[in-house]
């Protein structure tokens, strides 16, 4: 059976709903997680979670070990990942509160340790350095998502182009109205190189976006700590619904 990791973020450090069994300090060759991984039940089933900015929300976007939470993940057992992510709506449809499976990825982050394939690593002794990210979610992590959004009744949009920028600071107008240019929907801080990691270990990876706030210059005035928290909170809310729906589900994956 695959064990599902839920990687939380931004409005979900921790998981309410989860029944916590253990936490586990796991150490990496690259590196510390960015905290212990909590092993607990969620609706009968063995599941893991990760807060990806640490239990106390002290790791920015831009220093989180991506390598070392996916490395952990995987080494407790995890082969699914869940992805939740705040994010801010670039196009129209995408309102504060909504919930959002996207489908592709643009990647403006630059600095960030990005890849597993240096030092000699080696994924199964087959020495692959070129993953295919042509379709950066996995599949069948995301139809199972879409699938259990439908069968609970919680309205979330299927697909839409993820710009992952480099934070900590939010965006400005003219980056944002590029970023539509280029064909993004949302905007977020910690879709990459988080993805294109779980790709390399061979992780079946995919987000569940949560809009925090109308991009830079959608709305009027600006964009304020205190508007993301209140509209996290009702997303992350349904989050737990999600989840909760998605698990009878992802058995089967
Ligand atoms: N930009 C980048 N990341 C974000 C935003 C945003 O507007 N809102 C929540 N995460």
């Amino acid at each position: 059976m695959a064990i599902l990791a839920i990687i939380g973020g931004t409005g979900l450090d921790a998981l309410g709903i989860l029944q916590v069994e253990k936490r586990e300090v796991i150490n990496t060759p690259f590196g510390e997680p960015s905290g212990p991984v909590t092993r607990g039940i969620l609706c009968g089933q063995e599941v893991l979670f990760l807060p990806r900015h640490g239990y106390d929300h002290h790791l920015p976007p831009h220093q989180v070990n991506y390598r070392a939470n996916l490395w952990a993940l995987r080494s407790a057992g995890a082969e699914q990942v869940l992805a939740v992510a705040a994010v801010g709506g670039i196009h129209a449809d995408m309102d504060p509160g909504r919930l959002v499976i996207p489908d592709q990825i643009i990647d403006y982050t630059w600095g960030r340790p990005s890849t597993f394939f240096e030092d000699g690593f080696e994924q199964n002794g087959e020495g692959v350095v070129h993953i295919d990210f042509t379709e950066p979610y996995c599949q069948t992590l995301r139809q199972q998502l879409l699938s259990a959004a439908r069968t609970a009744g919680i309205e979330v949009h299927d697909g839409g182009t993820y710009g992952a920028t480099q934070g900590p600071r939010l965006e400005t107008a003219a980056e944002i109205a590029r970023m539509e240019r280029d064909g993004c929907h949302l905007v977020g801080m910690t879709g990459m190189p988080e993805a294109a990691l779980a790709r390399e270990l061979a992780l079946c990876y995919a987000t569940c976006a949560v809009v925090a706030n109308r991009a830079a210059g959608k709305a009027e005035g600006v964009i304020t700590m205190a508007e993301i928290e209140a509209n996290l909170k009702g997303g992350m809310q349904r989050v737990g619904e999600l989840l909760e729906s998605l698990m009878p589900l992802s058995k089967l994956g």
